[in-house]
């Protein structure tokens, strides 16, 4: 269960508040995050995993403090950013994920194997030894989702992981998302997939504007980007 608790958060350096204090608990299975450029999404998702710290107030996954427990909770909410480069580290893909499983799995041959066998479950299995520059986006966004379950994490926090996917990846990695067994909190620009969520956040201007279900939630997102 994901709780802020009156964070808000300035700009580092600024005195610029770019949300305003949130008081929200996360425990549906699949929540959307919606809303304009530059709304405070990223802002509210990095806040989950301690990405972004509360400059006021506080936020706990399951009963843990963001700031006071960062690495226990970094190991508990897995991120997904958009552009999957940002998180792929390794030469090859079996070596990313084999880097994602250090904590876990100890022995170096079991390691090798257990990211294998990571490749198998989310259909990179022949790609092992690939290069992840060779990989097209929507490989190289399953591999960052293989390196990020690898941690095993009882949350995945997602920041817009198909806006940069024509259309069959999206609906790939839509799929996957939506068969996981951790809780997902996933931002997106995708109202068809915020609308499969149970709950939708709707921020504008750093705060929640709209929090309910898709189908209101969308609705008022449309009035807000009309300006009625
Ligand atoms: N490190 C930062 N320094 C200054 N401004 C920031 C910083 N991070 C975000 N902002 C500003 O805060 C606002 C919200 O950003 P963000 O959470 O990234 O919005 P979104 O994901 O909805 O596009 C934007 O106006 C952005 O420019
Ligand atoms: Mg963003």
């Amino acid at each position: 269960m994901i709780e802020f608790q009156d964070a808000s958060v300035v700009a580092p350096g600024t005195t610029v508040r770019i949300l305003e204090p949130t008081t929200l608990t996360l425990a549906e299975r699949r929540v959307a995050i919606i809303g304009a450029n530059g709304s405070g999404k990223s802002t509210l998702a990095r806040l989950i995993n301690g990405l972004v710290l509360p400059s006021t107030g506080s936020v706990t996954v399951d009963g843990r403090d963001t700031r006071r427990d960062a690495a226990a909770v970094r190991r508990s909410v897995g991120f997904l950013f958009t552009d999957p480069s940002a998180q792929l580290i390794m030469p090859t893909a079996a070596e990313d994920v084999a880097l994602s499983l250090r904590r876990t799995v100890k022995g170096k041959g079991e390691r090798a194997s257990a990211a294998l066998a990571a490749l198998e479950s989310i259909g990179l299995g022949d790609k092992g030894s690939v290069s992840v520059h060779a990989l097209s986006g929507g490989q190289r966004q399953l591999l960052a989702l293989a390196g990020v379950l690898a941690v095993g994490p009882s949350i995945i926090v997602a920041d817009e992981p198909t806006t940069l996917l024509d259309l069959r990846w999206r609906a790939h990695v839509d799929a996957l998302l939506a068969g996981l067994d951790q809780q997902v909190i996933e931002v997106t620009h995708d109202l068809d997939a915020a609308s499969r969520a149970d709950r939708v956040i709707v921020m504008e201007s750093g705060s929640v504007a709209f929090d309910g279900k898709p189908r209101a939630a969308v609705a008022a997102y449309r009035r807000l980007m009309a300006g009625t």
